[in-house]
């Protein structure tokens, strides 16, 4: 009764209230106070994977209502198609070859905790300039942007390193190795390594003893024992390496410290959704940044008994139902805590779907929906175009569909500007300040060119003429799909990004988007009268484009990425590294 008229009472007055206000006071106010920034991003995520980008079998209500109260690209673009230079790129606003952060060589990710690669100290995140403009700024879930450069904890790459003032979560990726009951994606090629590295050892060891005893050749004492120890050493690490790889890799940290060595992967969902929640309410009262960085739904898919068997994609679709219901429990909270209309919500994926990831015909890696291509392949629009959706009620439009070209990269100069911050000016900042496009103020995206990357080798270019609205694409580069027309590299796991794997195309192949999302027909010169002034124009942005690169050290160079014992996060005595401080931590019924 007394809710019926409060309620009575409060539909009357709000009208009101506005009418004497004359005009809408939300949007001048918010717009003028420092938002709250909520980044939501997928691990490996398909667009074809969510209902509000056109499935209509897998389950994503909190994400799609998310797009119905904001806004949604269909034209987002990851600025790489692999974990590590992607998000370097959204962290930096740069092109990850503007970093080192993406590879000359063929290992384009980081892959170890114990590497000394990683996104280097002297760039500036968007959570570092967020953090002098007074937010609290928080890290929970995936960073694979490396740990240490020289000793076990120097934590040179780490979270808190980078601008933020929390961090839980896993320093480096979820991988198979992680599930004891999951067969190994790292172990069997290190092991055959470290094996072969103790015979080799060994070897050398044994013949400078019987040299020392046979008196052949003078070697010392002190030399063979050293010897034998390192023997010793890999002989232990070879035989250790049966599930050795999770002891390394599949760590939880809690700031600088390791939490769980390794990850009791139980429980690693519910503690991720706890600790995103309780730094909501933790820093209600101030601006913050939360950066929630799924480990969904990157295999080995860890999805809690709750939602297995639920959808009807396999555990694939069970991971991103339970994905969505996390965003839906993070924005929950976000509306009890009353800050719905001060907080800028976004959702992405880092790059697209990996299509060679199955287990026999079962899917395990994401779905592209129409376009071409998936995970590590830069050049076809399925690795890179991901869904992005952004809302904050009463400033950006509610259910709004942009189809202009922008950039993960644009998260940077957008949530910086809206701290009050200004983006670096000693370096060229790739991404674009979206504010205007997504309130409406412009028509077109900022982008005239974006720039699609394999490694650091070009692959793609895609040229948004403004005045016809052509989405044009030109590939210089295409991976050799295995089988043929497969659409993908099913032989390797991966596409490459040059050598034998790849094809060269001269003149480049030609797609105008807005006609063949899909790419399937190249234009030639005989199709497309504009073919040859488009690849020219095309040709002269990358020679513009060429000329503000300058070299930077390699952070995935071999020697960057090789797992070094000394620079290895480790809860023990090294290689004694086990813990698991959430024991008496009580599962949150979440
Ligand atoms: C929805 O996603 C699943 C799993 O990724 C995929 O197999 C299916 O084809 C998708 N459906 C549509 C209509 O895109
Ligand atoms: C939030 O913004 C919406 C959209 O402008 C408005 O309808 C609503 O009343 C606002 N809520 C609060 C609590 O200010
Ligand atoms: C960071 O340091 C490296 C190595 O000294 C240098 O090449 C690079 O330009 C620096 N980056 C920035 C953004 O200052």
């Amino acid at each position: 009764m007394i809710w019926q008229l409060t309620s009575y009472w409060r539909s009357l007055i709000t009208p009101l209230f506005f009418c004497l206000l004359l005009q809408p006071p939300q949007t001048q106010l918010a717009t003028t106070t420092k938002p709250n920034i909520v980044l939501l991003m997928a691990d490996d995520l398909g667009i074809g994977d969510i209902g509000c980008y056109g499935n209509d079998t897998i389950r994503t209500p909190n994400i799609d209502h998310l797009a119905k109260e904001g806004v949604k690209l269909t034209q987002h673009i990851a600025a790489a198609p692999l974990c590590t230079p992607s998000r370097a790129a959204f962290l930096t606003g740069r092109y990850p070859l503007r970093s080192g952060m993406d590879a000359i060589n063929n290992y384009r990710v980081i892959f170890w905790n114990g590497g000394s690669g990683g996104l280097p100290p002297n760039e500036t995140t968007f959570a570092k300039i967020l953090q002098q403009q007074g937010y609290s700024t928080g890290l929970i879930g995936k960073w694979h942007q490396g740990v240490n450069c020289e000793s076990c904890n120097d934590h040179c790459h780490h979270p808190l390193n980078h601008g933020f003032d929390y961090f839980y979560g896993m320093p480096f990726t979820l991988i198979s190795d992680c599930l004891t009951t999951e067969p190994p994606e790292m172990d069997r090629e290190f092991r055959s390594k470290l094996w072969l590295c103790t015979q080799m050892i060994g070897l050398v060891t044994l013949t400078s003893a019987l040299a020392r005893l046979t008196g052949l050749i003078s070697v010392s004492w002190k030399t063979v024992t050293c010897l034998a120890g390192f023997s010793l050493l890999f002989f232990t690490s070879w035989f250790s390496s049966y599930g050795f790889i999770r002891y390394w890799n599949c760590i939880m940290m809690r700031n600088h410290e390791v939490t769980e060595q390794p990850m009791v992967t139980e429980r690693t969902t519910s503690l991720i959704l706890r600790e995103s929640i309780s730094f909501i309410e933790r820093n209600k009262h101030k601006s913050f940044l939360l950066f929630l960085s799924f480990l969904h739904a990157h295999t080995p898919l860890l999805t809690t008994e709750k939602f297995l068997g639920k959808s009807s994609h396999g555990l694939y679709g069970d991971n991103i139902e339970e994905m969505d219901w996390m965003v839906g429990q993070v924005l929950d909270a976000i509306e009890r805590e009353g800050l719905k209309n001060i907080t800028l919500v976004y959702f992405a994926s880092d790059h697209g779907g990996w299509l060679e990831r199955q287990e026999g015909k079962r899917q395990l890696g994401g779905w592209n929906g129409i376009y071409r291509g998936g995970k590590a392949m830069a050049g076809w629009e399925g690795g890179i175009r991901v869904p992005g959706i952004f809302r904050w009620p009463g400033v950006l439009p509610a259910d709004t569909v942009i189809d202009e070209p922008t950039s993960l990269m644009d998260i940077y100069p957008t949530v910086v500007h809206l701290a009050g911050g200004v983006v670096p000016q000693d370096r060229v900042i790739d991404g674009r300040d979206l504010m205007p496009l997504l309130q409406g103020t412009v028509q077109h995206s900022e982008h005239e060119f974006l720039f699609h990357y394999c490694g650091v080798h070009l692959h793609a270019v895609r040229w948004h003429q403004k005045e016809s609205g052509a989405i044009w694409k030109a590939h210089y580069v295409t991976p050799v799909f295995r089988p043929p027309g497969a659409g993908a590299c099913y032989d390797r796991g991966f596409c490459p990004c040059f050598g034998e794997g790849v094809t060269h195309h001269d003149p480049p192949l030609l797609f105008d988007l807005s006609r063949d999302p899909s790419e399937a027909k190249p234009l030639t010169g005989n199709t497309e009268p504009l073919f040859d002034i488009v690849i020219k124009k095309i040709g002269r942005a990358i020679e513009e484009h060429r000329r503000t690169l300058t070299p930077v050290p390699e952070q995935l160079s071999f020697y960057n990425i090789m797992w070094k014992p000394w620079l290895q996060p480790c809860c023990g005595t090294f290689p004694f590294c086990w813990c698991d401080k959430e024991g008496d931590n009580k599962l949150a019924d979440l």
